[in-house]
């Protein structure tokens, strides 16, 4: 079963997007900072500031080690979950990981007007900038990259369905065929799972 995974710098729209896809497809979504902060009983700032952000990857990284999801479900993650590379080894193992892209201007716009994010305390501008392009090699070994800038909320979760859907449906194909139950003439689901399949079909979506 493929899971949608959405990744992306802060203040991207995962956790907007990612609830409303959930919705609109019928499955559970899973935003594993709210597993964090259920688990530790604590906000992401508590445990940023009174125990340090190692103790939080680490967490993080129980955590993502930890998701098994009942159903086929939408997973937000944190900004920084995609960089670790056993954070995108497991997640990347559940299903379909998609990263959405935004300007680094309108992520500044939006997490000053936030201030729920101790990565972005204070004059946040440069460090915010230099932290994206540090990021940016691993938000590119997602499997599709979506730029979402200029469009709004609506616009935007089109554009990953469309992105996504086909290879959510490819999904189901893959499992018909494994059944023996897949239609021998189609080439749905041809796209396969491995490594290769994840390669072809890394493409940047612009608006
Ligand atoms: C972080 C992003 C946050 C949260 C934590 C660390 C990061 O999640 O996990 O504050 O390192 O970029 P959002 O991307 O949802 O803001």
């Amino acid at each position: 079963m493929k899971h949608l995974i959405l990744t992306g710098f802060m203040a991207v729209g995962k956790t907007a997007i990612g609830k409303r896809i959930a919705r609109r497809l019928g499955r559970d979504f899973i935003d594993t900072d709210s597993v964090i902060e259920a688990r530790e009983s604590m906000s992401i700032r508590e445990i940023f500031e009174t125990r340090g952000e190692p103790e939080f990857r680490r967490i993080e990284r129980e955590v993502v080690a930890g998701l098994t999801p009942d159903g086929p479900a939408v997973i937000s993650t944190g900004g920084g979950t995609f960089v670790d590379a056993r954070n995108r080894e497991a997640l990347g193992k559940l299903g379909v990981v998609v990263c959405l892209v935004t300007s680094i201007e309108t992520i500044v716009e939006r997490v000053q007007r936030g201030g729920k994010r101790p990565l972005a305390d204070g004059d946040a501008r440069e460090r915010l900038s230099r932290l994206y392009e540090e990021r940016m090699e691993a938000y590119r070994q997602a499997d599709v990259l979506i730029e979402t800038d200029g469009l709004t909320l609506e616009q935007s979760i089109a554009r990953v369905l469309k992105m996504i859907e086909p290879r959510l449906r490819s999904d189901t194909a893959d499992a018909a065929d494994a059944a023996g139950t897949g239609d021998p003439g189609s080439d749905a689901g041809r796209s396969g799972t491995g490594p290769q399949a994840k390669r072809s079909v890394k493409r940047r979506e612009s608006p």
